[in-house]
């Protein structure tokens, strides 16, 4: 093995660790969130999605203005209000109607359903408090209910890439 190959190799592994850490945020941001109510999304994702704990993932939240409960699963339900790319209200407008935001909820996306600054919705929700936190590296908005992953979800995969990306650089690897 000659050195450029063991460089290769090196960052190869670096990776693969990195986005270990970042699947074990997710899961984690999602188990916390699945346990707290919407009033408590806020501050239990910004102390899970911690840099100093582990990986911080860059993301937006999405929080339902309701104190309802969901019947349906709480994990799919966390995992799919949040989107895994910092987007501030500015960012967002930038959506076109139509575009669709991925999710931590395993092939499942968010649809931008009206981009009109007055008036924006995702899933058909209207955006009811904008940034109500930001930061270099996380975004979080106020919904007026729980966005329908049953109905919106269409088919988008991030998460699931990232094993697949892995992959594929070690298959290339090989054949170096
Ligand atoms: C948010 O929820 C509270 C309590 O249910 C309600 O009083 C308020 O009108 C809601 N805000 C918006 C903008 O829908
Ligand atoms: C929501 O459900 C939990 C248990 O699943 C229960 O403890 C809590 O009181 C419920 N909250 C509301 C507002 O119904
Ligand atoms: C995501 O979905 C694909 C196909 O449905 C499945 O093979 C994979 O195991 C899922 N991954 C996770 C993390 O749930
Ligand atoms: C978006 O909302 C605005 C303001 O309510 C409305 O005028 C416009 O027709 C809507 N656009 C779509 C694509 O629904």
């Amino acid at each position: 093995m000659n050195l450029l190959q063991f460089l290769l190799l090196s960052a190869v592994s670096v990776l693969a660790v990195v986005s270990g850490t970042v699947e074990e945020t997710a899961r984690e941001i999602i188990d916390a969130l699945a346990h707290a109510p919407f009033e408590e999304w806020s501050s239990v994702f910004l102390e899970t999605n911690d840099r100093i704990r582990a990986e911080v993932i860059p993301s937006t939240l999405f929080i339902p203005n309701s104190s309802a409960n969901v019947s349906d699963d709480r994990h799919k339900v966390a995992a799919y209000h949040v989107v895994p790319e910092r987007l501030e209200f500015a960012d967002l407008l930038l959506k076109a109607s139509q575009s669709r935001l991925p999710t931590l909820l395993n092939g499942s996306s968010i649809l931008v359903t009206n981009n009109s600054a007055s008036s924006f919705t995702v899933d058909g929700v209207l955006i009811i408090e904008l940034d109500i936190y930001v930061d270099s590296f996380m975004a979080i908005h106020r919904i007026a209910t729980p966005l329908d992953y049953t109905t919106y979800g269409g088919g988008s995969k991030l998460i699931s890439k990232w094993p697949l990306f892995t992959f594929m650089l070690f298959t290339v690897m090989w054949f170096i």
